[in-house]
């Protein structure tokens, strides 16, 4: 386990044309329209389709689930595009889970929400448990000593005092799933997650707690000088304004409370609903394997 070599040492806030086609095939609209009823195929045509969110919300009137409604309203909304036919691609290369998920960021940089994922982990009694994080950038570092191979990290903040730590130091493995509403993306990453707390043994990872505590701003700081988290309300706590000196100048050095959080990926599943596109992203024997799979 990645975290017993290292050693085990918020609360947050803060295309269609991206890859060659290589085969096009044009499908008549009217197929649709005999798979879907059309008051359900004109509803999802008439909605706002960039928002997912909205979307979802509406499907409380119709008889299916979630899952297809999504599916649903991305055919709803490729057909809306070319009132006589649609293109779907057929084949296409297969790019690492990397470079994927670089486009597909750099496409929801101005989305709001757009850096929140859900991380999963395990509890003691093998229980799962999700919540809402801020993804705050990668890292790459080496695992033992500055020269070793270097892995890379998906950079979170957490509280010390939360209940995930516990978790993670029961069982260290969890799951990201982040959606990207704008492009119809979902991925899947699972893989070791790494807690850095002040005492941590690798000392790339301790440069990174600082300067991860030094930009987040003023209120994100303050979290984590609240009262503990999770326990019966205790009221409000005294916190320094903005984590900073009596003076409110000088930020000061991250407290006991705040962890820099990391997920190290082994495994990356993808899938983009325009055009039903699946893929699996494997790490063996340090080296990422990219297959096509079907959806
Ligand atoms: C939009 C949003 C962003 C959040 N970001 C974080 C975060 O970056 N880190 C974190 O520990 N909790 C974050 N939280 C709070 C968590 O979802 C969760 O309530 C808290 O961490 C306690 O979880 P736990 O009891 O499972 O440890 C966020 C919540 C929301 C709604």
């Amino acid at each position: 386990m990645i975290s017993q070599k290292l050693g085990n040492s918020l609360r947050y806030l803060n295309a269609s044309n991206l890859f060659p086609i290589r085969n096009k095939r044009k499908v008549d609209k009217s197929l649709f329209s005999l798979n879907y009823p059309k008051y359900f195929h004109n509803t999802l045509i008439s909605m706002d389709a960039t928002n997912h969110e909205n979307n979802v919300k509406s499907t409380e009137n119709f008889p299916v689930s979630e899952n297809e409604l999504i599916g649903r309203l991305e055919i709803a909304k490729v057909s809306s595009n070319d009132d006589d036919a649609i293109e779907l691609k057929e084949s296409e290369s297969v790019n690492s889970w990397e470079d994927n998920i670089a486009k597909s960021i750099a496409k929801s940089r101005k989305i709001r929400g757009g850096n929140y994922v859900q991380l999963a982990t395990v509890d003691a009694s093998g229980r799962p448990k999700c919540r809402t994080v801020v993804f705050r950038g990668f890292v790459k570092f080496p695992l033992e000593t500055e020269n070793a191979n270097q892995v890379l990290g998906l950079k979170m903040i957490t509280d010390s005092r939360s209940e995930k730590v516990s978790q993670i130091n029961g069982q260290p493995l969890g799951e990201m799933v982040w959606w990207f509403s704008s492009s119809s993306e979902q991925y899947r990453l699972s893989g070791e997650l790494i807690l850095v707390d002040d005492l941590h043994g690798n000392q790339a990872l301790l440069n990174e707690r600082k300067s991860v505590w030094g930009n987040l701003s003023d209120p994100a700081r303050e979290q984590f000088f609240w009262n503990t988290p999770g326990i019966s309300y205790t009221g409000s706590s005294s916190v320094p304004s903005g984590g900073r000196d009596s003076e409110g100048k000088i930020i000061q050095p991250p407290p006991k409370s705040f962890l820099l959080m990391l997920l190290v990926p082994s495994e990356v599943k993808y899938l983009r609903l325009r055009d039903n596109y699946a893929q699996i992203d494997r790490l063996v024997d340090s080296e990422w394997i990219p297959q096509r799979i079907n959806p």
